[in-house]
C-alpha cells in the first residue's frame, strides 16, 4: 500500500458505504451520471490553443458561462473555482472602498469577514430574527434593511444571506425592493440556494428579482465539484470590469478546468432534469418527514416553527435532537460512529442535513431506519447532563457584539494571544468561527464579553469546532 494519508482515508471512507448528507452534492458522483464522472483527470489541462482563459473569456469558458446566466436567469455569470468565498471576497471589494460603510447580515459567513478586511470596508450589522424553539438564525427583514438604510444613506451596499445554512429564506422580494428604492446594490450570498431556480416548489432564487450580485457554491447543492461556484450579475449598478478584476486578483491564475467542467455539467443537468428531479425528491423528503414525525425525539423544522415572512427550503433537513435528550454534535457523532450516516453538520440541538437530486428514496429510508435507531440507544448520563446545560443558552437570542475597531483596524492592529477566559473586554483580534457553519460568534474588532465566552466554551465542551480558538482555548486580541 502506497503512503498515502489523504488518498487512502478517501478510499476508506467510500468503502465504507456511509449514508451521505453533506457537500458536495454529487455525493460521491452518485447525482452524476456515469460517463460524465469518469475519467476526471483526463479533464485536467491547462489554457492552451482551444481551451480559453477564464480570466479573459473568449471561447468555451465564455459560452459556458453565457448558458450559465441564462440557465439561472441572470444578466451574466462568472464562474469560480475557489467557491462562493472569493465571489463574496470580490463583490464586497467591487462595491465599497476603505472606510464606506456596508450593511451587513450579522449571521454572515466568515468569507465575509475577510472581504471586509480585503476591502476596509466598515461593516453596519443588522441582526437576523432568532427562533429559539431551535436556537437558530432565521431570515432578515425587509423592514430592518429599511431602518438601516435610512439611518446610514451613505452606506455603499447591502449584502445579505439567503438561504441560511438552515434553509431559512427572507422575503427576497420586498428586500430587493426596499435596497432598490434607496438606489443601493444588493449582494446576496446564496451559496446554499444553487438549486433554488429549478424548482417553482421551492423559495425563488435572488436571481429572479434582479438582486445585484447573487453568489451561489455550486458544490454545495448541485452535482459539481468542491470549490466550483457561480457568481452571477444582474442590472447596471456593478461594474462588471471591476468584478472581473478583483476576481482575477483573489482567484489562482492557474483554474482548475475539473472544476469548471463540472459547473457546466451541474448546469446541464438541473436545466435538462432538475425541475422533475427535484420535484420527485421534495415528495421524498415530505413522506420521510411524515414519518419522522411519529418517531419520539425529533422535531424537524418546518414553517410553523419559523417567521411568518421566512419560507424553507424543503431540501435541507432540519431535525432538533433536544427530544432525545442529547446535543446535536453527540447526535452527530452517535450516528457516524454506530449507525454509518455523516450529517453536514451539528448545533447545539440540531442536526443539518443536505439532501440534492443526487439522493434517492433509500436514502431516506435508510437515514429513517437509522433515525429510529439512534433513538433506542441508552446514551450515557454525562452527554444528558451537558445537553441540558447547554439548552437553555441555545433558547435564548445571543447578546449582539459590540464593535471597538473595524474588521480591516483589527486586523492592522498589534496583538497577543490571551487565554479566552481573560478576555472579557478585550477587542477580539481574530475571527472566532464555530466550522461548520462558519458564522463568526466574533468578528476582529469586537469586544469579548462573558456571555460570548461561555457560548464558545460550551460548544468545544460539547465536541464543536471553533476555528480561531489556540491551544489552551487561546485567542488572538488587539494588544
Ligand atoms: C453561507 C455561506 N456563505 C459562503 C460560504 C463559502 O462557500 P464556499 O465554500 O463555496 O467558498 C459558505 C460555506 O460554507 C456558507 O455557508
Amino acid at each position: 500500500m502506497y503512503n498515502l494519508p489523504i488518498y487512502n482515508y478517501l478510499r476508506k471512507y467510500e468503502k465504507e458505504n456511509i449514508n451521505i448528507f453533506h457537500m458536495p452534492g454529487h455525493k460521491l458522483a452518485r447525482g452524476i451520471p456515469q460517463e460524465l464522472a469518469m475519467n476526471v483527470l483526463k479533464l485536467d489541462v491547462t489554457e492552451i490553443d482551444g481551451t480559453d482563459n477564464l480570466h479573459y473569456p473568449e471561447g468555451i469558458i465564455k459560452e459556458a458561462q453565457e448558458l450559465a446566466a441564462m440557465a439561472f436567469g441572470a444578466d451574466s455569470t462568472f464562474f469560480l473555482v475557489n467557491g462562493s468565498t472569493c465571489g463574496i471576497q470580490a463583490a464586497i471589494m467591487s462595491v465599497c472602498t476603505r472606510g464606506q460603510k456596508v450593511i451587513v447580515e450579522r449571521d454572515s459567513h466568515k468569507s465575509v469577514v475577510s472581504g471586509l478586511i480585503l476591502s476596509g470596508a466598515e461593516p453596519i450589522f443588522i441582526y437576523p430574527q432568532y427562533n429559539c424553539k431551535f436556537g437558530i438564525n432565521e431570515g432578515i427583514s425587509a423592514e430592518s434593511i429599511e431602518k438601516a438604510l435610512c439611518m446610514y444613506p451613505d452606506a455603499a451596499a447591502v449584502l445579505i444571506t439567503r438561504p441560511n445554512y438552515y434553509g431559512i429564506c427572507s422575503d427576497i422580494e420586498s428586500i430587493v425592493k426596499v435596497v432598490h428604492s434607496h438606489g443601493k446594490p444588493l449582494i446576496v450570498d446564496e451559496a446554499h440556494g444553487a438549486h433554488l431556480a429549478f424548482s417553482p416548489l421551492l423559495p425563488p432564487s435572488a436571481n429572479q428579482y434582479k438582486a445585484d450580485i447573487v453568489i451561489q457554491s455550486a458544490h454545495k447543492t448541485l452535482p459539481a465539484v468542491t470549490q466550483g461556484a457561480y457568481m452571477h450579475i444582474n442590472g447596471s449598478l456593478i461594474d462588471i470590469e471591476k468584478i472581473r478584476f478583483n476576481l482575477a486578483m483573489l482567484q489562482t491564475s492557474s483554474p482548475s478546468y475539473i472544476i469548471m467542467t463540472y459547473l457546466d455539467i451541474a448546469r446541464e443537468l438541473m436545466q435538462t432534469e432538475g425541475k422533475e428531479r427535484l420535484s420527485h425528491l421534495i415528495e421524498e423528503i415530505n413522506a420521510f418527514k411524515n414519518r419522522l414525525a411519529e418517531l419520539h425525539g425529533f422535531k424537524v423544522l418546518e414553517d410553523n416553527y419559523t417567521n411568518i415572512n421566512t419560507v424553507l427550503d424543503t431540501t435541507r433537513l432540519v431535525l432538533n435532537t433536544s427530544g432525545l435528550g442529547i446535543s446535536g454534535y453527540k447526535a452527530e457523532a452517535e450516528l457516524r460512529a454506530k449507525l454509518s450516516v455523516q450529517v453536514e453538520m451539528a448545533d447545539y440541538e440540531n442536526l443539518v442535513l443536505i439532501t440534492t437530486i443526487a439522493d434517492e428514496k433509500r436514502n431516506l429510508d435508510r437515514l429513517y431506519e437509522s433515525l429510529s435507531k439512534l433513538n433506542q440507544i441508552p446514551f450515557n448520563d454525562e452527554w444528558v447532563r451537558q445537553a441540558e446545560k447547554v439548552r437553555s443558552l441555545a433558547r435564548q437570542k445571543p447578546v449582539d457584539a459590540l464593535s471597538a475597531l473595524s474588521p480591516y483596524e483589527a486586523y492592522a492592529a498589534q496583538k497577543e494571544s490571551k487565554e479566552l477566559k481573560n478576555c472579557i473586554g478585550r477587542i477580539c483580534g481574530g475571527v472566532i468561527t464555530p466550522y461548520p457553519p462558519g458564522i463568526p460568534i466574533l468578528y476582529p474588532g469586537e469586544i469579548i464579553d462573558s456571555e460570548k465566552i461561555s457560548y464558545i466554551e460550551s460548544i468545544i465542551e460539547l465536541g464543536g469546532k471553533v476555528n480561531g480558538i489556540g491551544n489552551n482555548i487561546s485567542v488572538q486580541v488587539v494588544k
